[in-house]
């Protein structure tokens, strides 16, 4: 059986980037890693966060939302994550059942035990070994998305254009899940240089499994 280590936080917390640079030093390591990310990962999964991240004309409603991103989670897990694990591979997923929580759960007020009975229908109760939660404020999470949108032109997303009072509650959100779930926890502070927050997860993630 390989590992599972998902990453949570904000919108620009640098998840992709440690994503990647982990990566690279499993595979140094010579391990086998898969990287993915939610919602997506999945030919049908990338078709659902099309659906769900892109701004459209008609409303989505909460609970069509969350069950999109649950559909989502349902398939990744079974054609690529539970597969990958089986054959002793390192599973790097950018956002997981968390985000769902936080987002859905916190930030929409939809109810929170629900959603952990969804999640673990759509997990069949194999949760993450470790999640590294990248905490950022939200004044640094917007200041960075604004530098990014400037220099690509890139259209925001439905949950970019949320304003600072959901994202307060998505980051208070990870970091209730957090103190809920100390053992499947290690929280960073994402406002760290980038390789300095690096070699943290590195010693988070070697203490743990190596
Ligand atoms: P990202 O891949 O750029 O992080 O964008 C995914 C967006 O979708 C992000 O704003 C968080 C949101 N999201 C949810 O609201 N619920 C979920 O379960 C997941 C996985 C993501």
């Amino acid at each position: 059986m390989g590992f599972f280590i998902t990453f949570e936080g904000v919108d620009k917390a640098g998840k992709s980037t440690q994503i990647r640079l982990l990566a690279k030093r499993f595979q140094e390591m010579g391990k086998a890693v898969l990287c993915t990310r939610e919602p997506g990962g999945t030919p049908l999964g990338e078709e659902v966060r099309e659906l769900v991240m892109k701004n459209r004309a008609e409303n989505i409603a909460d609970e069509t939302e969350l069950l999109l991103f649950s559909a989502s989670r349902a398939q990744l897990l079974r054609e690529r994550i539970w597969p990958a694990l089986e054959e002793g591979q390192v599973v790097l997923c950018d956002r997981f059942a968390d985000s769902t929580t936080a987002y859905q759960g916190y930030a929409r007020g939809m109810d929170l035990a629900f959603i952990r009975q969804l999640n673990q229908f759509a997990l069949g109760n194999r949760w993450p070994d470790l999640t590294i939660l990248l905490d950022l404020t939200v004044e640094e999470s917007f200041a960075r998305l604004d530098n990014v949108l400037k220099a690509t032109a890139a259209d925001s997303d439905r949950f970019e254009i949320e304003g600072r009072r959901f994202h307060e509650a998505v980051r208070n959100g990870f970091l209730q899940i957090a103190k809920e779930n100390p053992r499947r926890f290690v929280t960073f502070s994402a406002a760290k240089p980038v390789e300095e927050l690096a070699d943290e997860i590195w010693s988070a993630v070697s203490r743990r499994f190596l």
